[in-house]
């Protein structure tokens, strides 16, 4: 089973939009060429369209960072699926462990959102991952079971083929702490096999598993070894051009 690496920028609450483009045609110069990687970048809301229109032309994708279940109503301060595509967005981040442990999104809401961002055609990234806290009481497995269980409820195995999952490990978030290469293919091993028993094992075989947590330059190259990370979730190394380009260009 071939699965096509994806290398993934989330830019969070960084970057106006004049260097929002500048990145992101930096990004799209560094991808010039690359044929067996997607590339994707996700500004922040109010840079999407002038980043999309900044990489039209080259592979990159361009995602937002959430994205709500409705097509339109009364939801102040959110955005919906169709509002994303009108701007060229056909990617979404969901469930990052921002969203769940810093602005108080469960499980139930991050299905909402998945299962509203199929509905509409967007391809959902959905984020899992345990705390410290969790990983210390011996928990990781569960949290992360749970997560995808719950994330993915009501998801059609055809629907499934869409989503792309990211493992990030919640204490390795901007802590300059990454998982090592076992950790992190320990715990993408299990998701597949949790994706098994959701799904079947040529779905689960397809299905992308990308690892985000203080990924950079030096240890991008040993953890795209690993037999089941697909890819790459990438927070503070993906605003930098050079850096962003050294991963991208991963041996
Ligand atoms: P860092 O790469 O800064 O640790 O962030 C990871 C992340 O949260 C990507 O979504």
């Amino acid at each position: 089973m071939t699965r096509t690496p994806l290398i993934a920028g989330n830019w969070k609450m960084h970057l106006t939009r004049p260097e929002a483009v500048e990145l992101a045609k930096a990004v799209a110069g560094a991808s010039k060429g690359l044929t067996d990687r997607e590339v994707m970048i996700a500004p922040a809301y109010l840079s999407l369209a002038a980043v999309k229109e900044a990489v039209t032309g080259s592979p990159v994708r361009v995602a937002a960072q959430n994205v709500a279940w409705e097509k339109q109503g009364a939801f102040t301060g959110e955005i919906s699926p169709p509002m994303l595509q009108d701007v060229g967005v056909d990617m979404v981040i969901l469930g990052h462990s921002e969203r769940r442990h810093v602005f108080g999104e469960k499980n139930a809401m991050i299905n909402q959102r998945l299962v509203g961002a199929l509905r509409f055609g967007l391809t959902p990234i959905l984020c899992v991952g345990e705390t410290l806290d969790e990983r210390e009481q011996g928990n990781t497995f569960k949290v992360v079971a749970e997560q995808l269980s719950q994330g993915l409820q009501d998801v059609q195995a055809e629907q499934m083929q869409q989503v792309v999952v990211a493992y990030e490990p919640v204490w390795a978030i901007g802590t300059g702490k990454t998982a090592t290469k076992e950790q992190a293919q320990e715990v993408h091993a299990f998701i597949r096999t949790a994706l098994e028993d959701l799904y079947k094992k040529t779905l689960a075989d397809s299905v992308r598993i990308l690892y985000g947590g203080s990924v950079k330059p030096e240890n991008i190259d040993s953890l795209m070894a690993q037999a089941d990370v697909d890819g790459a979730l990438v927070g503070g190394a993906a605003l930098q051009a050079e850096s962003f380009a050294r991963i991208i260009n991963f041996t």
